[in-house]
């Protein structure tokens, strides 16, 4: 291998070509504070905070690739005056409400202000125009707090391929929004998040429900349900000092009744029942050869993401709604009429790892007779901060389980929560409904794993071939409908979530704090959860789920029937992609 040997500090090392000073500081052990880098997300050098020692130079060590011979410092009092001033330089334009700031706590630009030893801002003078921007149901955007690190203008054109916002104006009057100054709700932007994870402070963030959720649960005359998401169990712990990944299903479940809500239900059931429809729809367009591939339809960006820039490929995207839309509809209607509750005394709330799903709440189309499915969402870091309110030591809980019918679901629901899951869970299925007998095979491995485009090919026992695609990050599904369009791919299924790594890695999920974020594989180590959940579950395919069989015996007759029409599938709309 190609190499350098520098010093930093005066320790010697060597380091492959290309490495940046800042990654082989930390592989030393030396830690330089960052403000702008994100690892494999932003590297614009924009923020200066970074800055070391390099003979008489002083720079950013985050673009700086290392060199044979050189002698870097990075704690000598030049550096740390310049990294003081910057801290402070930056703070002067910085809304300092920070105690009522959602990421107070897990603010960057706090913890950079700590570490570089900041205990006064010395430069008081104008403030640059600030406006909050409450135009979207999924997130607020509020310039007061922004820093102009580009994070997030990263993150939305870089990995998600999206443009929604970017930097406009010059010098003091430099500001990030979507073009022409357009409310972001009225903008392509298709409410994923990334931009809310890449932020380092509280300038962007979900538009919290937990007010509205405080008050249904007061409300004598409601019945307020919730139901969880699977990707929210492997990271709630997070919130609560837990290692990342650790899976806290029970605990998550006994801190809901805690709460006070009158049912907990687990989406992971909506899943299943995603499976049954999406299955069946599945095998019968391989018969008419009709809207093929058959594009998932469970993640809410990326149906808004196909609605935007692919308009014409509306029909492949399955018909079925998200599991917890699912999940909501059978809510009000099958559970009411079994515990003879009027429907509308019911409150859905669903607590997803993903923004996206509030804007999906409030699709008009997502409801039955005058009824939404959902009424609220909340995020997994606002249930965290409703834990906290509530006063529950989470970490001392003791686990419960879900209530019925809707709390007991298969492995394959559970998996839904990672990139490759849905098609693996779909997989799982199809095979054995064809085969039309039970069998051993459970794991699809091919499709598993963080490659950013997966394709494995099944041959059914009734001699149909499915080709499967598996994207995660919406710059990969770009590239993946691009190479479809031009006729240099073809598949029968395709499996696409908008956040990389999948729902675990979701815009409402918990932030990593930036010296973890690049030590572990957060996306692994959650993947992690929810495949040991999947392992541990007694049963590991949706068909076989016994809530799943009586669901359809006592009300929904059988997949893809009518009444199934009518509850849980939909349709989409073709919107400007400007
Ligand atoms: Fe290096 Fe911002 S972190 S310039």
């Amino acid at each position: 291998m190609d190499t350098v040997k520098l010093w930093i500090d005066n320790i010697e090392t060597e380091v492959p070509r290309g490495t940046t000073v800042l990654q082989a500081a930390r592989d030393l052990g030396v830690y330089i504070p960052t403000l702008c880098h994100m690892q494999g997300v932003n590297h614009s050098s924009s923020c200066r905070v970074c800055l070391v020692e390099s003979g008489p130079r002083l720079i950013a060590s985050c673009t700086l690739a290392a060199e044979e011979g050189m002698q870097i410092r990075t704690n000598t009092q030049r550096v740390r005056d310049a990294r003081k001033t910057t801290v402070e330089l930056i703070l002067s334009d910085h809304n300092q409400e920070c105690p009522s700031c959602s990421r107070s706590g897990t603010c960057e630009l706090q913890d950079v202000a700590k570490q570089t030893g900041v205990r006064q801002v010395r430069y008081i003078g104008e403030k640059s125009h600030s406006l909050v921007d409450f135009s979207s149901p999924s997130m607020l955007r509020d310039t007061s707090k922004c820093i102009l690190c580009g994070r997030c203008v990263a993150a939305c054109s870089n990995i998600q391929s999206v443009g929604a916002i970017g930097f406009m104006n010059r010098g003091f009057d430099t500001t990030i929004g979507p073009a022409m100054g357009k409310p972001i709700g009225e903008s392509v932007c298709v409410n994923c998040g990334q931009c809310i994870m890449a932020c380092p402070v509280g300038a962007l963030q979900e538009r919290e429900n937990m007010n509205d959720v405080w008050q249904a649960i007061a409300d004598p005359n409601k019945f307020v349900v919730v139901q969880t998401a699977p990707a929210v169990r492997v990271a709630l712990g997070e919130e609560f000092g837990m290692p990342v990944g650790t899976r806290v299903t029970g605990k998550m479940v006994a801190a809901l009744r805690r709460i006070g809500f009158d049912k907990v239900f687990d989406t992971d059931f909506g899943a299943d029942l995603t499976i049954m429809e999406e299955g069946t729809e599945l095998l019968h367009r391989l018969e008419t050869g009709d809207n093929l591939p058959l594009m998932t339809s469970c993640c809410p960006g990326w149906v808004k993401f196909v609605e935007h820039f692919f308009p014409e490929m509306l029909d492949n995207l399955s018909s079925c709604k998200s599991p917890h839309e699912m999940e909501g509809a059978l809510i009000k209607s099958y559970f009411a009429q079994m515990m003879d509750i009027d429907p509308r005394r019911i409150v859905v709330v669903s607590v997803m790892p993903c923004t996206a799903k509030k804007f999906e709440g409030q699709r008009e189309e997502l409801g039955h007779d005058g009824l939404k499915d959902i009424d609220y969402v909340l995020t997994t870091r606002e249930l965290a901060w409703m834990i906290k309110e509530a006063g529950i030591d989470f970490v001392h809980l003791r686990g419960e389980d879900f209530d019925n019918p809707f709390g007991e679901a298969s492995g394959a629901g559970v998996i839904f929560g990672t990139t490759g899951g849905v098609a693996e869970a779909a997989l799982r299925t199809v095979f054995e409904l064809v085969a039309g007998e039970e069998l051993d095979t459970v794991d699809y491995i091919a499709v598993r794993g963080l490659e950013g485009i997966k394709e494995t090919t099944v041959e059914l026992p009734n001699g149909k071939t499915i080709r499967t695609a598996v994207v995660h990050g919406l710059g990969n599904a770009r590239k993946l409908m691009n190479m479809i369009r031009k006729g240099e791919r073809k598949y029968e299924f395709i499996e696409v979530m908008a956040c990389p790594g999948g729902c675990i890695c979701g815009g409402g999920q918990p932030h990593v704090p930036a010296a973890l974020r690049d030590r572990i594989n957060v996306k692994a180590e959650r993947a992690k959860g929810i495949y040991g959940e999947d392992e541990a579950s007694a049963v590991r395919k949706s068909h076989r789920n016994p809530y799943i069989k009586r669901a359809y015996e006592e009300f929904l007759d059988r997949p893809s029937s009518s009444k199934s029409h009518t509850y849980l599938h939909t349709h989409y709309k073709v919107r400007s992609r400007y």
